[in-house]
């Protein structure tokens, strides 16, 4: 089973930051999600919530924001005073981090709250520059970005999000057209209802996996991997089962 550090390995430094990503890296997790949105100048950064309050010394929209304004911001602190100093990265940066690790990169276009026109071309231009087109999983919760992306760059693997009804769409021949790659259900759809998934051959991966009963009903279910805050401890666990 395929362990995926969830915004880095987000329980030991502050999520989607190069040292959650590093920590990733440090305890040999095989594969890392980070969320990815657009500056009002067009860069594409690293970051989880449209707006900047939670997670940085910052205020207001993403969107609305220019990348110097936010790389100025403390993206740590509210994590662990030891932190302090870490800035919002931007795609690249991570690009650059993880070109040579031997590690799959799941960047989620997070897109489902506020669209960004252009995200899919610019986090496709930055993979390719980055030559990582086999080490990445594009994934959203929105299926037309996922569309956009196969209309792009179709050797790109992609995967859908989803926290509701999983059937009866992926069985569909219009799904099937959409060429995915890979499931993301929440945690809580993990049961029967996988298994015509399973069945289409898509790879699944449940979001997020934090406690013992749930990684026990993801081996019951046989997935293929899991999004985790804390891979290893997860990874402990797999290894003494
Ligand atoms: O990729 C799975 C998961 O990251 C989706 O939810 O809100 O943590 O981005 P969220
Ligand atoms: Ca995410």
């Amino acid at each position: 089973m395929i362990i995926i550090a969830h915004r880095g390995s987000s329980q030991l430094a502050p999520e989607n930051t190069l040292p959650a990503i590093k920590q990733a890296v440090r305890d040999q997790i095989e594969a890392i999600e980070i969320d990815v949105q657009m500056t009002k100048d067009s860069q594409v950064i690293v970051f989880h919530d449209e707006w900047l309050g939670r997670t940085t010394n910052g205020s207001g929209f993403v969107y609305d924001t220019p990348y110097a304004e936010i790389r100025r911001l403390d993206a740590g602190e509210w994590f662990h005073p030891r932190f302090k100093g870490t800035h919002v990265p931007l795609l690249e940066e991570v690009l650059h981090l993880l070109q040579d690790q031997p590690v799959t990169l799941h960047i989620e276009l997070k897109n489902h709250l506020i669209d960004y026109p252009g995200l899919e071309q610019s986090v496709i231009d930055l993979v390719q520059r980055y030559q990582m087109d086999n080490k990445v999983i594009l994934s959203s919760f929105r299926v037309d970005s996922l569309e956009t992306c196969l209309y792009m760059a179709p050797h790109i693997r992609r995967g859908l999000l989803c926290w509701g009804t999983l059937l009866p769409f992926f069985t569909t021949d219009e799904w099937r057209q959409l060429d995915l790659y890979s499931v993301h259900p929440h945690v809580s759809l993990v049961g029967e209802n996988l298994r015509p998934l399973q069945q289409e051959g898509y790879y699944i991966f449940p979001y997020v996996v934090e406690r013992k009963s749930q990684l026990a009903l993801c081996q019951q279910y046989e997935v293929d991997g899991l999004f985790t805050n804390c891979p290893r401890r997860i990874k402990k666990l797999l290894k003494q089962n």
